[in-house]
């Protein structure tokens, strides 16, 4: 596998700078923080209904007594956070936006104060750990990410037993209006097909260790080393 670094770091400024101004309204959708316009309350019912299932996907396979350690890349508001702390995990939350971690750090202020979670406000490819996690859960992350491979390359370096990624499909109404909306505030935005990520998978060589679940607007996707 070819392992020279093509980091793309260009683009990281305007999703800082999106997300740290769209925070609150991110972490509306899963209850916290701002109302929800009735416009926003319609496309969750009808079309966010990948958030709930991924959700659901993460914390099935973090039940497992042997994940105990859990690196959360683009934790964002802290919602997968506050739920793997609950469940008894030991956690570290990395965000480029400020914003975000505030929220994250505000929902989950009891388990800072136990030492059971610790925060990096930095681009994951800017941040190089010394320890190695069980799992990273790097949900609704590659939707901003140019170069996946980057990123996988640190991911194995970084993790021991298991990933788990969420990958945004292109078409579909959602898709497109979303793809506008992103535009107009000048932030990236990516989408994979089944077979970019299985061209992507085997240019890492995880061929044999991934799982592709299809759920709704996204892929799920779990590896196992
Ligand atoms: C859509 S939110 C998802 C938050 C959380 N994972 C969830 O599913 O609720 C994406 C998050 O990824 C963060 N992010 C995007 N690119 C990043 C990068 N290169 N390094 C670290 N965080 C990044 C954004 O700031 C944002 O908080």
């Amino acid at each position: 596998m070819n392992n020279n670094k093509t980091y793309s770091v260009s683009e990281t400024k305007d999703v800082e700078t999106f997300f740290h101004g769209y925070a609150a309204d991110f972490d509306s959708i899963y209850g916290h923080t701002k109302k929800r316009s009735v416009w926003d309350k319609f496309l969750d019912k009808y079309f966010r209904r990948s958030m709930r299932l991924r959700y659901d996907l993460v914390m099935k396979f973090t039940a497992d007594k042997k994940i105990q350690t859990i690196l959360d890349v683009g934790c964002g508001g802290g919602v997968y956070c506050e739920a793997l702390l609950s469940a008894g995990k030991t956690v570290t939350g990395l965000d480029i936006a400020d914003g975000m971690l505030k929220l994250a750090k505000q929902k989950t202020k009891k388990f800072i104060e136990q030492g059971k979670v610790k925060y990096i406000h930095s681009g994951y490819l800017e941040y190089d750990f010394k320890e190695k996690f069980d799992t990273a859960a790097l949900v609704g992350f590659f939707d901003y990410i140019k170069e996946p491979l980057d990123v996988f390359i640190k991911l194995e370096k970084e993790t021991s037993k298991e990933l788990l990624m969420s990958f945004p499909k292109s078409g579909g109404f959602l898709g497109w209006q979303r793809k506008v909306r992103y535009k107009m505030r000048n932030c990236p935005l990516y989408y994979y097909s089944k077979s970019d990520l299985e061209l992507l998978f085997a240019k890492v060589g995880w061929q044999n260790k991934v799982e592709i679940i299809n759920i709704d607007r996204d892929f799920f996707v779990r590896v196992v080393f």
